[in-house]
């Protein structure tokens, strides 16, 4: 028995959902500790494929318990529509498998509202959010307003509390946003009176039922949403998300201790992309960045936009490696350079005429680095299906070496399709 970390080391949408399903297998335990329904995770089973936003990626196996930590946001419309759409699927979904924690926060109609208005008056200097209330939930946790399910469940306070947000959030919505149409105490309520109905059953207390498991020996996997560089300190500030997807956050966002961590697994694209605004210095504009969008469908799970798509970076792997502690990776989407003739890394950094290996902490300075790359010979046949590692074409085996040697983690894991069992597994993680 273990405990892992899965993280996004990237920008988010690496696979993470796919690598969290392929390892439920051998996980008792799954848990999400941060984000909320900004975050679309795929998993592919057979010719099912499952697009979960909230609910833990270990739903799909029966028997393995899923937790939604306490550093989760969770919006409780989606999270019951979550519920119907994977029932619909043949998967079950009761207070035997799912717990949410009661120190969770709810994303209210108004925090959606004020997502939207926040964006449209940055103008150009939108974020470009995904619009889930995500930003706004958290204002208000850090704030200490925000609402909790324990609140939900125990009425007099959510009345409480309810009133006040609207309170407030009228007044911001009148005075600073200019809207006619204000909140409505009365029909909030009673939305949130039927929401109670369905989700109090699965309230509880998250950090004991953890510990619980891993004083019983059992196996725990912590699936993180989004990607280091939407980290709120250690991302591209202020083009990040509002919540910490690095791994140090696990232990916070449900309530275990740093020291019951074993592995963290960085979830690692072979190439790169980003949705939304923000610096990308390996983006690419011409037809290889069309071939890679193309080939890996890089459509975003949770609002459909085209990702932008880029070489793989090295330099920013190795801030990755630091900040999360990365004990491995899992290499995902490698079967997507199959047609390329050449693949680029991106190896340094120039900065103003001067050569550097480190990430710049200020986003002027990674505004204006341009990066040095080494070609690695592509392979140019299919790697779809491949089921062992000494199977992959020599090239390919070459490439993933360069990455382990430039990025100085080790791969355990190599993905060369969306399915379940288009994976390769280099080391037993559990
Ligand atoms: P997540 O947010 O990190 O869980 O990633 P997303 O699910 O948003 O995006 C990853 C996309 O790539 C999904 O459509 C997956 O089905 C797909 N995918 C994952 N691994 C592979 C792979 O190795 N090869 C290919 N071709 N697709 C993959
Ligand atoms: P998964 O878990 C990719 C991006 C948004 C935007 C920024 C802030 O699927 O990898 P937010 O709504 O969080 O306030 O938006 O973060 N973003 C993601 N990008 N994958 C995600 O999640 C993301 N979640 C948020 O596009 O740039
Ligand atoms: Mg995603």
């Amino acid at each position: 028995m273990s405990s892992v970390v899965l993280i996004g080391s990237q920008w988010g949408d690496e696979g993470k959902g796919k690598i969290t399903d392929y390892l439920a297998e051998y996980a008792d335990v799954v848990a999400r500790y941060q984000g909320g329904n900004n975050a679309g995770h795929t998993v592919i089973v057979g010719d099912v494929e499952y697009k979960l936003h909230l609910i833990p990626s270990g739903i799909i196996y029966p028997g393995t318990k899923c937790l939604i930590g306490n550093g989760v946001v969770v919006d409780p419309q989606v999270l019951i529509s979550e519920m119907d759409y994977l029932r619909s699927k043949g998967i079950e979904v009761s207070p035997d498998n799912l717990t949410i924690s009661s120190h969770a926060h709810l994303i209210m109609p108004y925090h959606k509202i004020l997502d939207g208005l926040e964006e449209e008056a940055r103008g150009a200097a939108k974020i470009g959010t995904t619009k889930r209330g995500i930003g706004p939930c958290y204002v208000d946790k850090i704030a200490r307003v925000g609402i909790r399910f324990s609140d939900l469940v125990d009425l007099s306070t959510f009345k409480e509390k309810l009133a006040e947000n609207i309170r407030l959030k009228n007044l911001t919505l009148g005075k600073l946003y200019d809207q006619k149409e204000l909140l409505d105490y009365d029909s909030i309520y009673e939305e949130f009176l039927g929401y109670r109905e369905i989700v109090a059953p699965f309230v509880a207390d998250v950090s004991l039922e953890l510990n619980e498991a891993l004083r019983n020996k059992q196996s725990v996997l912590f699936e993180g949403a989004q990607g280091t560089l939407l980290d709120i300190d250690h991302g591209t500030y202020p083009f990040v998300t509002s919540s910490n997807p690095t791994a140090g956050y696990a232990s916070v966002g449900t309530g275990v201790g740093p020291t019951k961590i074993d592995r963290v697994l960085g979830v690692t694209k072979a190439y790169l992309t980003r949705v939304g605004e923000g610096p990308f210095p390996t983006e690419l504009f011409d037809e290889v960045g069309n071939i890679l969008g193309t080939v890996g469908n890089e459509f975003g799970t949770t609002t459909g936009r085209k990702r932008r798509c880029g070489w793989f970076d090295a330099v920013l792997m190795k801030f990755t490696a630091d900040i999360n502690g990365l004990t491995h990776m899992a290499v995902t989407k490698l079967d997507v350079l199959d047609s390329l003739a050449v693949i680029k890394v991106c190896v340094g950094y120039e900065l103003d005429g001067v050569m550097t290996g480190h990430f710049p902490d200020t986003l002027a300075a990674l505004s204006r680095v341009k990066p040095v790359f080494k070609d690695f010979p592509g392979w140019e046949c299919s790697t779809v299906g491949v089921k062992s590692y000494e199977e992959l074409p020599a090239n390919a085996k070459a490439y993933l070496k360069g990455l382990e040697e430039l990025v100085g983690v080790p791969i355990a894991i190599v993905a060369v399709g969306p399915k379940r069992d288009e994976t390769i597994s280099l080391v037993d993680l559990f």
